[in-house]
C-alpha cells in the first residue's frame, strides 16, 4: 500500500550506513555564483538541511563570478576581472561587494526557508596580493587568516556559516578573494574532510574527458606538464583542489550543481556523480623492519590471548618481517597486516596477522590494511587474497567484500598446517580485480570465480539510493540532464 511518500526503506538503510563514518564530520560547500543563481539551488540547500541533519557540520561558500559580469552588464561598467585572480580596480571590487550582498542574501534565504540558522562572518582576513611579475592586483586579496575559534563556536551552535568572496584585511578594506581558493583555505582550518564544488560542469575533464576520479598527485602533473588539457575555468578549481589535498583535506568533490539530487548522490551512492580528487590513502603504512618486531608482539600479544590471532614468536616475527605492513600515528604502530605468498601456489596470497589498536578502532583503519595488502598483492602477480578468521569473518566479508569458500582453496603444505592447528577458521577469498593501481579497494568480481563461495551477507543494503528526500521542486528535465542522469546510473562505483 503506498503511504504517499517516495522513500524506500533500502534507500534509507544505504544512506543510513554512512552516518557513523561522516557523522560530525566538516564539510565545505562551495557553490559557483552560476548555481546560486540555478533554479536546483532550493533543491541544495534542502539537501544541505538533510545532511545537517545527519550531524554533518556545514560551511557554504559562494562564489560571484556569475553575478558580477550581469551587473557590469546591466550597468554597462568595465571590469577588470570576474574571478577573483586578477586585477581588480575600484568599479570591479564595488560590483564584486553588491553582486557578493546579494548571492549571500540569496543563500540564508533559502536556507532560512529550510529552518536552518546561518551567519555571515567577517572570520575571514584578507591580505592583498599585492604585485605580482610587475602587475599591481589592486583590490584582489589572498586569505591572511581565519577565525577558527569564531566559525568553530558558530558551527557547534548550530550555525551555518555563509562565506562570501569578500574579506576584510587588518584596517577593515575589503577585498575581493577567488571563492575557490577561500573553500580551501577554510577546510584547511577547519580541518574539514571534504569540500564539494558545485560548479555548472560535469565534473573535471581532462583532454575532454571527464575524469570520475584521480589522485591529487596524478591531477598535479597533469596541471603542471600539460595544463592546457584541461579547460579554464576548472584549471583553477583543479589547482585549488590539489592545493587543498596538498594541505590536509583527504577529498574533494567537484560535480554539477544543477543535476538534482547530485549533492546527496554525491555522498552517499559508490558510483557519485560528479569528479573525486583524493589524497593518498596509505600514506601511514609502510613495510615492516626488524626494528619492529617488539612492537608488532607487543600490540598482537593480547588479540592472541583472545584466540583472534594465531600465536607467533619474536622470532617468526622476524624471520618473516618482510611480510608486515604497519600502520603508524606518530611514530607509533598503532596496527599492523602481513600479506604472506603462497610458492606452491603463485597466483594466490594470505593476509593475516590483521591487528588495529581498540582505542583506534571504528576508523576505516583495520580495512585499510586489507585494502593495502590486496593491493601488494596485486602488485606482485596475485589475483586471489585469502583470509582465515576465527572470530572476525563477517569483518571480512560485509566489510572487506571477501565470499567466504571451501578450505580446499588452500595450497595443500597450508591445508595440512590449517588442519593441523585445529583453530577449524572460515576461509575466505577475494579476487582481485584488473585495475592496474587501483587507487582504493581491489574488487571482488565473485560471479566469475572458479570457486564455489558459501553465500555471504548481502550487498543488496549498498545499493545506490534513488531519490532519498522526495516531494522536492523539480526543475523541468531537460534533455541534457536527462540523459546524463541515465549515463551516470551506468557508472563503475566508486567507494567514498
Ligand atoms: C577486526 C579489526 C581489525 C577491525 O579494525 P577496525 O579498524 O575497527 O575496522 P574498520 O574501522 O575498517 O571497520 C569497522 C567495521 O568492521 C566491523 N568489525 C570490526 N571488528 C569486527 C569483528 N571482530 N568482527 C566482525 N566485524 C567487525 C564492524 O562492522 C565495524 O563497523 P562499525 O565501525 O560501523 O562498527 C579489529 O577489530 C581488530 O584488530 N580486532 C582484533 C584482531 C582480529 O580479530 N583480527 C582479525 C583476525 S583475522
Amino acid at each position: 500500500m503506498s503511504n504517499g511518500s517516495d522513500i524506500k526503506p533500502t534507500d534509507l538503510r544505504g544512506i543510513l550506513k554512512y552516518v557513523p563514518r561522516f557523522q560530525g564530520q566538516t564539510f565545505v560547500i562551495a557553490a559557483d555564483g552560476i548555481i546560486v543563481a540555478d533554479e536546483n539551488f532550493s533543491n541544495i540547500l534542502t539537501d544541505i538541511a538533510v545532511l545537517r541533519s545527519l550531524g554533518i557540520k556545514i560551511i557554504i561558500v559562494h562564489g560571484i563570478g556569475h553575478q558580477i559580469e550581469q551587473l557590469a552588464k546591466t550597468r554597462n561598467i568595465p571590469i577588470t576581472d570576474v574571478q577573483g585572480t586578477g586585477v581588480a580596480d575600484a568599479a570591479t571590487l564595488d560590483l564584486a561587494i553588491r553582486a557578493s550582498s546579494r548571492v549571500t542574501h540569496l543563500v540564508i534565504e533559502g536556507l532560512t526557508q529550510n529552518g536552518l540558522k546561518a551567519a555571515l562572518t567577517n572570520a575571514v582576513r584578507a591580505a592583498p596580493i599585492g604585485i605580482i611579475r610587475g602587475v599591481d592586483h589592486q583590490f584582489t586579496g589572498r586569505v591572511d587568516r581565519v577565525d577558527k575559534e569564531f566559525l568553530t563556536q558558530l558551527i557547534e551552535s548550530q550555525v551555518i556559516p555563509v562565506m562570501n568572496p569578500i574579506g576584510f584585511d587588518r584596517d577593515g578594506r575589503p577585498l575581493r578573494i577567488n571563492s575557490d581558493l577561500l573553500a580551501a583555505e577554510l577546510a584547511e582550518s577547519l580541518q574539514a574532510t571534504k569540500i564539494i564544488y558545485l560548479t555548472p560542469h560535469e565534473g573535471l575533464e581532462i583532454n575532454g574527458k571527464l575524469q570520475h576520479q584521480i589522485s591529487a598527485a596524478t591531477l598535479r602533473t597533469v596541471l603542471d606538464d600539460r595544463p592546457e588539457s584541461i579547460n579554464e575555468p576548472m584549471r583553477s578549481t583543479a589547482a585549488h583542489a590539489v592545493k587543498a589535498v596538498e594541505t590536509g583535506t583527504p577529498r574533494i568533490h567537484l560535480l554539477d550543481g544543477r543535476l538534482l539530487d547530485g549533492l546527496l548522490n554525491e555522498i552517499f551512492s559508490n558510483e557519485g556523480v560528479g569528479t573525486l580528487i583524493h589524497g593518498n590513502e596509505y600514506q601511514q603504512i609502510r613495510q615492516a623492519t626488524k626494528r619492529d618486531v617488539r612492537a608488532i608482539y607487543n600490540l598482537t600479544r593480547q588479540a592472541v590471548k583472545r584466540e583472534e590471532l594465531l600465536y607467533r614468536t619474536q622470532q617468526a616475527i622476524e624471520k618473516n618481517i618482510e611480510q608486515f605492513y604497519v600502520f603508524e600515528i606518530d611514530e607509533n604502530i598503532i596496527a599492523c597486516v602481513s600479506l604472506q605468498l603462497y610458492p606452491d601456489k603463485s597466483r594466490y596470497a594470505e593476509v593475516g596477522s590483521l591487528y588495529v589498536m581498540p582505542f583506534y578502532h571504528h576508523r576505516g583503519i583495520g580495512k585499510k590494511m586489507v585494502d593495502y595488502a590486496c593491493l601488494k598483492a596485486k602488485e606482485r602477480g596475485t589475483t586471489h587474497v585469502i583470509a582465515l578468521s576465527t572470530q572476525a569473518y563477517t569483518f571480512f566479508t560485509s566489510v572487506c567484500h571477501f565470499e567466504e569458500a571451501e578450505k580446499e582453496i588452500l595450497p595443500d603444505s597450508r591445508l595440512k598446517a590449517y588442519d593441523d592447528s585445529g583453530r577449524n577458521s572460515k576461509v575466505m577469498v577475494k579476487k582481485l580485480c584488473g585495475w592496474a593501481n587501483p587507487p582504493y579497494e581491489p574488487r571482488l568480481v565473485g560471479d566469475d570465480s572458479p570457486y564455489r563461495f558459501k553465500p555471504s551477507v548481502p550487498r543488496s543494503l549498498g545499493s545506490r539510493p534513488s531519490n532519498p528526500w522526495a516531494g522536492r521542486r523539480r526543475p523541468p528535465r531537460r534533455g541534457r540532464a536527462c540523459r546524463r542522469r541515465r549515463r551516470l546510473s551506468r557508472k563503475a562505483p566508486r567507494p567514498r
